[in-house]
């Protein structure tokens, strides 16, 4: 059974989607912990709910990376997931898990991402843009903010009496089910697209 060990930074659905098809036997993993950046986040309820291991390490700690480095040494996941997690993977981390970070998007890379799209602002982008159709991505990490390979997407509608809650809560949807379709899939080894 392989070991995922997952980032978040607040309300956790994506946390909590990728538990439900782990209970529903549909991903053969076990979650060996959670790091969120903040404490009270609602990722940290559902681990809790969920006997998941969990650590609070705040991004303006100084000892930051190698307060990762450790738990992920504990934990030794053979896939890191990061799920609505705010802040900036250390370089120091994504060097030693190469290829093993994935991140979820709420939006169509490399369209309205980056560093300043997240939450909300992804959304009113592209309603601004006029686009009809957005959708989310799942890519690898690197160095730079939702600028690593990707590896899949999936699209969802934009309709003209979208607000930027409408259209997140369609999004997030599909997050909910492309999410652990791919880790199911990298998981076994299978090509996720
Ligand atoms: C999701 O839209 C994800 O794409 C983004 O942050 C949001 C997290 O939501 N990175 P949740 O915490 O999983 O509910």
């Amino acid at each position: 059974m392989k070991r995922l060990v997952v980032f978040a930074s607040g309300s956790g659905t994506n946390l909590q989607s990728i538990i439900d098809v782990i209970d529903r036997g549909h991903i053969d993993a076990t979650i060996t912990g959670l790091i969120t950046s903040r404490k009270g986040v609602g990722a940290l309820e559902r681990a809790k709910v969920a006997e998941i291991k969990t650590a609070v390490i705040p991004p303006d700690s100084t000892n930051f990376a190698s307060a990762i480095m450790e738990k992920l040494s504990d934990w030794r996941p053979d896939l890191i997931v990061l799920a609505g997690y705010t802040a900036l993977i250390p370089g120091e981390v994504i060097q030693a898990y190469k290829n093993q970070i994935i991140n979820i998007h709420p939006a169509l890379l490399p369209r309205f991402g980056g560093k300043g799209f997240y939450g909300r602002k992804v959304h009113e982008a592209v309603l601004e843009s006029g686009a009809d159709h957005s959708g989310c991505t799942v890519h690898y990490v690197t160095e730079e903010y939702d600028r690593g390979p990707i590896i899949a997407q999936r699209e969802v509608p934009v309709y003209a009496d979208d607000t930027a809650e409408t259209l997140a809560r369609r999004v997030l949807a599909m997050e909910h089910s492309l999410y652990p379709e791919v880790i199911a899939k990298l998981i076994s080894g299978k090509s996720a697209t």
